[in-house]
């Protein structure tokens, strides 16, 4: 069983976005998925709960919430399947070590804009201290601006791995959150599944799936 943590003290920067798109693009290449909402805004239940509305059965994806200290047992209870994805508040405070702790992969969403980047390094620290280094995904990006270029080269100074795939403004990905899917389930054969599918590869290599 592997746990990925993702996290960004920024709020709005992708983190449940980037939590059910690979959660979704992993189930649907045959791994079991768990996946646990650490955030009182509980953005991914209401994503799970319109599943369930689809699917009684979570669409082969399990979920539950958990309690900041309480993560870690949560996730190990999950011995049944392959990867548990964790999303967390937009905070950094003690309250998020468990969750970087227990992380085998911890994702950082950054969008293309500076202040996310600033509000970056206090989740890099953190992770740091744990002795994580994260994997930096550059969302919500806009190909071929001045901003996206800069941030993507930002990027490779920080105390994180870049991640290759960027991940552009897509509304595919805002659609198919609202009806409780992944991008890759509800638009299959466009540009967001494919950039889910490449992190998905990314996240798959670096935990050995
Ligand atoms: N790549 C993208 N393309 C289009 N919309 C996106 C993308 N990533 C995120 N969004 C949208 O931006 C908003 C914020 O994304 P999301 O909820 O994933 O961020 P978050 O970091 O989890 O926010 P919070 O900090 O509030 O938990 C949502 O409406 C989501 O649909
Ligand atoms: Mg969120």
């Amino acid at each position: 069983m592997h746990v990925i943590t993702i996290a960004q003290q920024k709020g709005g920067s992708g983190k449940t976005t980037l939590t059910v798109g690979p959660a979704t693009e992993l189930a649907r290449r045959g791994h079991r998925v768990a996946v646990i909402d650490l955030d009182p805004q509980g953005s991914l239940g209401q994503w799970f709960m319109r599943r369930l509305e689809r699917d009684p059965e979570g669409g082969g994806i399990d979920f539950s919430t958990a309690s900041a200290w309480g993560v870690g047992y949560e996730a190990r209870k999950k011995r049944d399947v392959d990867v548990v994805l964790i999303d967390t508040p937009p905070k950094i405070d003690s309250d998020l070590k468990p969750a970087l702790r227990e992380a085998d992969l911890v994702i950082v969403p950054v969008t293309a804009s500076e202040v996310d980047l600033w509000a970056t390094e206090g989740v890099l620290d953190l992770a740091a201290r744990e002795g994580k280094r994260p994997l930096a995904v550059l969302n919500r990006a806009r190909e071929g601006t001045k901003l996206t270029t800069a941030i993507k080269a930002a990027l490779a100074g920080l105390a994180a791995d870049p991640a290759e795939t960027v991940i552009a403004q897509r509304v595919a990905h805002a659609e198919a959150m609202g009806a409780g899917q992944g991008a890759c389930e509800r638009a299959r054969a466009g540009p967001a599944a494919a950039e889910i599918a490449r992190l998905a590869d990314e996240v798959a290599g670096r935990l050995g799936l």
